[in-house]
Formats: structure tokens, C-alpha cells, sequence
């Protein structure tokens, strides 16, 4: 049996990126990309060149560092969004223009077109990317809820105005699997042109349908999926990267497809992607999540000691997680926290290992073992850290009994200079995030505050991720401390830090209203 190629479209630095909260900095999109292109990632859609200053740098140097993988940029259907979308992809290797519009009858009444307005439009602004670049990639947005006819008869426009690939994307996570295999079949089959281009999917996970879509997009003909690290991305997020990739290789007996993507790489990539976005990545999530791979029920341990095969589709190893994995202690030297840091992916650079190494240092005199899932809080906390930081803690006392209220004794260094006060709450996490705000006053609303415990023992690390909402714009915040106290006030200074640097960002999002198509 022959096996046809799936190309791989990754657009954790575009649609994840764009998810409410994951905003990672110039620094982490360019690592991240890099790690995509080294996984054999064929297509790296890099950003939204004219959402910001930030989005469209980032796109070009991202192109400009590519080795193997084409560099996609997004544009929206006008001529403005896509000349900036050139200026940044064209000094890649293999460049790639995506232009898009909403093509439903409730995304067409967003710019207020006639059917036959957007016809035209459609025609000309695939026609002037063709112009710049003869690779071209069209989206009709909303494609599962446009009427059969009117996505056909934009499907073929595009086509004939030089597009080479039609993403078929289902944004708002509405398909099931018999319909979105038919959809491509269909117009495979009665688009004109239809069998000369890629038809790619595009699934959002709304109804936790995302990667049965878009596996059977692919049954139905669709040779590109476009997925996401962790599958990352806005609401429930878009297909995960991983869970095609392994579906495709685990059951090659009834999915004859083979992808490029060295699978051996999937979890150092899906770690730093959890780091840089600060999105955890839930214990059960498939593939990337900490238990995929833990056979904790006796039965299981019993069936899995005689033979793996009884309870294990996918070998550990083939994702790059190692077998056995033994804690480090206070004893461990350089050399053993570098090969571990190696064998979990990450490549350090030797000032950044002895960054780590006295951060280990002191966890390791609070905590008898250092474990992996320690290592990578580390890793997570030094992350944060290297943010650009107008607040951080210089010391935190917390005053707790069992009569409250609590008291918090905090000095923080607000853009260079120190500033002290006293404050009480009710609880002692609540008295650190009263200091803060008395010495940052701000209108961030507190939306989720969550503790997990990074390994077992009542010495553990707790990781304390919160997420702030002011006036819409979001930002997360990540810290891990064996206190739970200093965790909280490190994640939420994190977040504060965060919201910070995006204050002097500008969004402009999908909003087709008022953009003048032919304007350049
Ligand atoms: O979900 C969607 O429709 C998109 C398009 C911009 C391709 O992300
Ligand atoms: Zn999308």
C-alpha cells in the first residue's frame, strides 16, 4: 500500500499564539519555531504580520532564519494586509501568503458585502498576492457553515486566481467527521480546478471533535492538516499536532499516510510550548499529558510488566519521553543536570545551565528529590523571569494563625526603586495579592487562580498559575516554589508583568469592518 504524503501545517505561533492569554515574546517565537522546523514541520504559519510592530517582526525574522520549512503569514482580504504579509514572509526560503475572508452568511454580513461584492474581492486579493508570491494559500472563513453553492463558486475563484492551496476551515469547531470527509470530497470532485490544488483542513475543538475532522478530512482528500502544539488556541483550541501525527503513524493500517515530522521531538516541543504560553497541559490530555504513558492500576502494572503491547499502542520513546526517569538530588553535579536537561529536551546554553544549576541547588536543600517534573517548573519559573520585568518581589513575609486576618509584609521593586507596605486578607494568599495591588494599583481582574502540585510529598513544588483580565486584555502568569504562598505572589507579579508589556501592544483581529481592500 502506497502511502500518500500529509503535509503538516503548524500554526501554534498564529492561531495559538492568538488565544487569549498565550502571548509569547519575540525571543519565544523564534525558539519555538526553530524547534518546529527541526521536527520537520513543513509549513510554519509565524504570525499576523499587520496585527502589530511585534507580530510582523517576528514573522520576519522567523523567515529570515528558516531552514527547511516554508514561512506562512496571514493577511485578510484586502491589499494592505497583504503586501505587509510579503514584506515579512518574502525573505524566507519558501515563502507563503494565507489571505482569508468569512464566507457564512453571518461572517459575510461583518464587512457588509453582497455575495457578488465578495466575489470580486476574493478574485482580486488572490490575484494581488499571486502577484507577490506564487505560493498562495485562500481560507473562506466560516467554510462549514457557507452555503454549498456560494463556497463552490468562491473556491473556484480563488482557484483561478492563482491560489495552490484552499483551507477549508471549520472555526468555530461545528462539524462532525462523516461531513467534514464529504465537504472534501465534494469539492475535490466538483470544484473546477478542485484536483489540481492541496485542500487543506483547519478544525477548531469546540465539540472535542477537532482531530477526528481532520483525519477525516484527510480520508475524504484533504492532503494538509493545520494543527497546533498541545493544540493551543482561542476557546477549546485547534487540532493537536501530536494527536494527528501519532493517530497517523499508530494506525497506518487503516490511515495509509506518512507525515515528515520526526515524532521523537513531540514532547520537548509541547513542554516549551506549555512554558512559553503558560497553558498546562492537562494530566490526561492525549500523547502530551503526564499520565498518556502511566499504567498506575495493579492490573495494568501486572499486563504491562509481561507485555508492554497489552496496554501501551505507542511506545514512550517514540514521542522522546525516556523510559525510567531517576530524580536528581542535592549530591547531583553540572554534568547530571545537564544530561538531564538534554534527555528532557532542553539545550542549554552554559550560562543559562548555571542559571539552572543554583536554582536546583536551592530546591534541592529544600526538597530530598529533584524530580523531572521539577526540573521543568524550574525551567518555567526562569522563563517568567526573564520577561521584561517592571515589578518583582525583594521580600515576602507572610504572618498566618488560625485567627485571621492574615498579614503580608512585602518590599517589590517597581521600575528600579523599592516600595514597602503592610497589608492584611483573608488567607495569606490573599493578603501578598492586597499588597501588591496597594503598591501597583491596577483594574486587572483576578479570573482563575489555580495550585497544582508538581510531583507527590509535602515537600512538593506547587505551580500556581493565574490568569488577569483588564478591559479585555489578557494575561497568564506561571511560578513554582515548594511555598505556596511565594508561588502565588511570584505568578501573579508574572501575570502583572505580562499585562504590562501587552498595554503597549495593538490588536486588530478579524474585524473586516471599515478596511478599504484596494488601499496600499
Ligand atoms: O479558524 C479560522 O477560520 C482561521 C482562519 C483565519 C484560517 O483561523
Ligand atoms: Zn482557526
Amino acid at each position: 500500500m502506497s502511502k500518500d504524503q500529509v503535509v503538516i501545517f503548524d500554526t501554534t505561533l498564529r492561531d495559538g499564539e492568538q488565544s487569549p492569554g498565550a502571548t509569547m515574546t519575540h525571543e519565544e517565537k523564534l525558539e519555538i519555531a526553530e524547534m518546529l522546523d527541526d521536527m520537520g514541520v513543513d509549513i510554519i504559519e509565524a504570525g499576523f504580520p499587520i496585527a502589530s510592530e511585534g507580530d510582523f517582526n517576528a514573522v520576519a525574522e522567523i523567515s529570515r532564519r528558516s531552514k527547511d520549512a516554508v514561512i506562512c503569514g496571514l493577511s485578510r482580504a484586502n491589499f494592505k494586509d497583504i503586501d505587509r504579509c510579503w514584506e515579512a514572509v518574502k525573505n524566507a526560503g519558501q515563502p507563503r501568503i494565507h489571505t482569508f475572508i468569512g464566507t457564512s452568511p453571518l461572517h459575510r454580513a461583518i464587512p457588509n458585502l453582497t455575495m457578488d461584492e465578495m466575489a470580486e474581492r476574493i478574485h482580486d486579493t488572490v490575484t494581488h498576492a499571486r502577484n507577490l508570491c506564487d505560493n498562495v494559500q485562500w481560507s473562506p472563513m466560516d467554510a462549514t457553515r457557507t452555503e454549498w453553492d456560494y463556497l463552490k463558486r468562491v473556491v473556484e475563484i480563488a482557484i483561478k486566481a492563482g491560489a495552490s492551496t484552499i483551507n477549508v476551515p471549520d472555526t468555530v469547531g461545528y462539524t462532525a467527521p462523516e461531513e467534514s470527509a464529504d465537504l472534501i470530497r465534494r469539492l475535490i470532485a466538483e470544484c473546477e480546478g478542485g484536483q489540481d490544488v492541496i485542500f487543506a483542513t483547519h478544525c477548531h475543538n469546540d465539540l472535542g471533535m477537532a482531530t477526528a475532522n481532520s483525519l477525516a478530512a484527510v480520508a475524504g482528500g484533504a492532503r494538509q492538516i493545520e494543527c497546533t502544539i498541545n493544540g493551543l488556541g482561542e476557546r477549546a483550541g485547534n487540532t493537536a499536532l501530536e494527536e494527528v501525527v501519532m493517530a497517523i503513524r499508530t494506525r497506518g493500517d487503516i490511515m495509509p499516510y506518512t507525515t515528515g515530522i520526526d515524532t521523537t521531538k513531540i514532547m520537548a516541543i509541547s513542554r516549551r510550548v506549555s512554558t512559553v504560553s503558560g497553558f498546562l497541559v492537562q494530566p490526561n490530555k492525549a500523547i502530551v499529558g503526564k499520565n498518556a504513558f502511566a499504567h498506575e492500576s495493579g492490573i495494568h502494572q501486572d499486563g504491562m510488566l509481561k507485555n508492554r503491547e497489552n496496554f501501551e499502542i505507542m511506545r514512550p520513546e517514540d514521542i522522546g519521553l525516556s523510559g525510567t526517569s531517576l530524580p536528581l538530588g542535592k549530591h547531583s553535579g553540572r554534568a547530571a543536570l545537564r544530561a538531564k536537561m538534554d534527555e528532557l529536551g532542553y539545550e542549554l546554553a552554559d550560562n543559562q545551565l548555571a542559571d539552572l544549576f543554583v536554582r536546583f541547588k536551592s530546591l534541592a536543600d529544600r526538597k530530598k528529590e529533584v524530580f523531572d517534573e521539577d526540573l521543568i517548573a524550574l525551567m518555567r519559573d526562569e522563563a517568567a523571569d526573564d520577561q521584561n520585568e517592571t515589578l518583582k518581589i525583594k521580600r515576602l513575609r507572610v504572618v498566618c494563625g488560625n485567627t485571621g486576618p492574615q498579614e503580608a509584609e512585602l518590599t517589590m521593586e517597581i521600575d528600579g526603586t523599592d516600595h514597602s507596605i503592610d497589608a492584611t486578607g483573608d488567607g495569606p494568599v490573599d493578603a501578598v495579592f492586597n499588597a501588591v495591588k496597594m503598591l501597583f494599583p491596577h483594574n486587572a481582574r483576578l479570573e482563575l487562580y489555580q495550585v497544582h502540585a508538581v510531583t507527590e510529598g509535602t515537600d512538593a513544588q506547587a505551580t500556581v498559575s493565574v490568569r488577569m483580565n483588564e478591559d479585555g486584555r489578557i494575561a497568564t502568569g506561571q511560578s513554582a516554589d515548594t511555598d505556596t504562598v511565594v508561588a502565588s505572589a511570584k505568578a501573579y507579579i508574572n501575570a502583572l508583568n505580562r499585562l504590562v508589556t501587552r498595554r503597549a501592544q495593538t490588536d486588530v483581529g478579524y474585524d473586516e469592518k471599515g478596511v478599504s481592500y484596494k488601499d496600499s
